[in-house]
C-alpha cells in the first residue's frame, strides 16, 4: 500500500454467548462469507501481508477458517480472557518482528473497509505511534470516550470507568486501532488493569503512547465501518449494510437493477455489462453472470455462471454447476443442477436437469425430467447439439441422446438414442370408434328405468 510492512492482528477470542449458537461468533455469515472472512480479506487488501489471529481455547474450527482464507496465518491462543491488550500480546512473537505497521482488528467488526484502514496506516506514516477509529453513535452508551487535546487524542476512558463528564461526549472508539510496530511491544508492555474490569485494556495504548512522548490520533469513521456484532439481530443489521454495500458496487459497474432493496447478492458474485437483474432475485455464492444476461424475478442462483445474453426465469433455481452458455434460456420452474446447458439451448417451462450435458440449440419440453439418482448414485444425461426432447419426457440416466433426435412426448427412455432417430417410449395409442356414444345411450337407458344398462 504505502510500502511500509503491516502485521493484522485479528481478535477472535469472543465468547460470542449471545449468538445462542453451536456455531463459533465469526464463523456466522454474511453476504455468504463468514466474519472472519471479511476482516481477513480487508485486513489483506490494506496491505496486511502478515495476519495473526488470536484464538480462544477450543476455536479449531476457526484456526481451519482462518488458514482457508489466509493461508499464511499465524495462530496465537489467548487461554484467559484478559481483555483486549493481553489478547494483542498473545500474539508478541509476530510482534517482534517489528513490522512498520500493526493493525488490530476485530473478528466480529466485519465491515470495516480497505480505505478506512488505509487512512489509519496513513497517520502512522505521517509520525502517530497510536491511531483509532472515532465514531459519533446515536447511542454512545457502552463505547470507550475519545478524550482530545490541544495535542490530539489524549485517551480513550471506557464506559464503565467514565466520569459524568465524560460520558457526555459523544465521540467514541470504534475499537480497532493500528500501532506502529517500532513501539507496539513497548506500549502494550506497560498497559495494567486497574480498572471497573480487571482487564487490560487496549484502549489504555493511548495514554501510554502519550505518557512516553509519543503521538496519538483519532480518525473519523461512520457508525457502519465500526459496527460490532453480538446478537443474531446485529448480525441481520450487518448483512443488511453489507447488502446495501453490494447493490450500491453493482449498480456503480453497470448493473441494472428494478428493486435493488429485494436483491440479495453474495460477497463473490461477479456481474459483466449491461446485467439486469428484476426483483425478488436471490445470488447464492461462487455466481458469475456475463454481458447483457437478464435474471428475470424471484429466481434462486447459486454456484452458477450465467453465460452472455442468457435469459433466466422468473421463477428459475440453478444450483451449484450449472453453466449456461451464451442466450440460453431457463424459464419458469426450471431447476438445472451440475449441468451444462450449451450455447443456445432452451428449457422454459417445468423441467430438472441435473448431472446433465445439454448440447447447442437443444429444446427440453415442458416437464422434462433427468432421472439422476437410482437411490444410490447419481448418473449423467447427455443431450446431443440441436435434439428435441418432447414435453413429459423422463430421461433414466445414465442415456445419451444423439444429435439431433426427437423424443416424443411423454417417452420414458432408458437406452441411448441415435442422432438424428426418433424415440418413442410410452403406451400405444388405441383407438375405439363410437365408443363414448354408446356409453352416453347406455346411461340414459338406465336412467329412464329401462333394462340395466350393459357397458358398450
Ligand atoms: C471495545 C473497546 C471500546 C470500544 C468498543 C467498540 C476495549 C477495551 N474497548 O469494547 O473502547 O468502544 O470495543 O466496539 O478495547 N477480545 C479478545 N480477548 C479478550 C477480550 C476481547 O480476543 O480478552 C476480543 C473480542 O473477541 C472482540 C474484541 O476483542 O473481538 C473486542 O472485545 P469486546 O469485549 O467486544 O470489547 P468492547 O467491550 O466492545
Ligand atoms: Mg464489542
Amino acid at each position: 500500500m504505502n510500502g511500509r510492512s503491516c502485521l493484522a492482528i485479528v481478535l477472535a477470542a469472543g465468547e460470542g454467548t449471545r449468538m445462542r449458537s453451536r456455531t463459533p461468533k465469526v464463523l456466522h455469515t454474511i453476504g455468504n462469507r463468514t466474519l472472519l472472512e471479511h476482516v481477513l480479506s480487508t485486513a489483506m487488501a490494506a496491505g496486511g501481508a502478515g495476519i495473526a489471529v488470536v484464538l480462544g481455547p477450543d476455536h479449531d474450527a476457526v484456526a481451519k477458517e482462518a488458514r482457508r482464507v489466509a493461508p499464511q496465518v499465524a495462530i496465537f491462543k489467548q487461554t484467559e480472557r484478559l481483555g483486549t491488550a493481553h489478547a494483542v500480546l498473545s500474539a508478541r512473537e509476530a510482534l517482534a518482528a517489528k513490522p512498520a505497521d500493526v493493525l488490530v482488528m476485530f473478528g466480529d467488526t466485519p465491515l470495516i473497509q480497505v480505505d478506512t484502514l488505509a487512512r489509519l496506516r496513513g497517520a502512522l506514516a505521517d509520525g502517530a505511534a497510536v491511531a483509532v477509529l472515532g465514531f459519533t453513535p446515536a447511542d454512545p452508551t457502552g463505547y470507550g470516550r475519545l478524550i482530545t487535546d490541544a495535542a490530539g487524542l489524549a485517551a480513550i476512558r471506557e464506559h464503565k470507568d467514565a466520569s459524568e463528564a465524560e460520558r457526555a461526549i459523544g465521540f467514541c472508539n470504534g475499537g480497532l486501532m493500528a500501532l506502529a510496530g517500532e513501539h507496539a511491544l513497548a506500549i502494550l508492555a506497560r498497559i495494567g488493569n486497574s480498572n471497573a474490569n480487571r482487564e487490560y485494556y487496549l484502549t489504555d495504548a493511548v495514554a501510554v503512547a502519550r505518557d512516553m512522548g509519543l503521538n496519538a490520533v483519532a480518525i473519523e469513521t461512520s457508525e457502519d465501518d465500526v459496527r460490532g456484532i453480538n446478537t443474531k439481530a446485529q448480525l441481520a443489521e450487518a448483512e443488511s449494510v453489507l447488502q446495501q454495500r453490494l447493490r450500491a458496487a453493482a449498480m456503480e459497474a453497470g448493473v441494472t437493477m428494478v428493486a435493488p432493496e429485494t436483491v440479495f447478492l453474495s460477497s463473490d458474485t461477479k456481474f459483466g455489462k449491461d446485467v439486469t437483474i428484476e426483483p425478488n432475485v436471490v445470488f447464492g455464492p461462487g455466481v458469475t453472470v456475463e454481458d447483457g444476461a437478464v435474471i428475470r424475478a424471484f429466481s434462486h442462483v447459486e454456484g452458477a455462471h450465467v453465460g452472455k445474453g442468457a435469459r433466466v426465469g422468473p421463477f428459475a433455481r440453478l444450483r451449484p454447476g450449472a453453466q449456461l452458455g451464451t442466450d440460453v434460456h431457463i424459464g419458469n420452474f426450471v431447476e438445472i443442477k451440475a449441468a451444462t446447458i450449451e450455447d443456445g439451448a432452451k428449457a422454459n417451462h417445468l423441467a430438472y436437469i441435473g448431472d446433465a450435458r445439454v448440447g447447442a440449440g437443444a429444446n427440453i419440453g415442458a416437464g422434462t425430467i433427468t432421472c439422476n439418482y437410482d437411490g444410490y448414485g447419481k448418473h449423467k444425461t447427455d443431450i446431443g447439439a440441436g435434439a428435441f426432447i418432447g414435453t413429459n419426457s423422463s430421461l433414466v440416466a445414465p442415456v445419451k441422446i444423439g444429435d439431433g433426435a426427437y423424443i416424443g412426448s411423454g417417452s420414458v427412455i432408458t437406452k441411448d438414442v441415435p442422432a438424428e432417430a426418433l424415440a418413442l417410449g410410452r403406451g400405444q395409442q388405441t383407438i375405439k370408434e363410437g365408443w363414448a356414444k354408446r356409453l352416453r345411450e347406455a346411461r340414459i337407458l338406465s336412467k329412464n328405468g329401462s333394462p340395466a344398462a350393459k357397458k358398450p
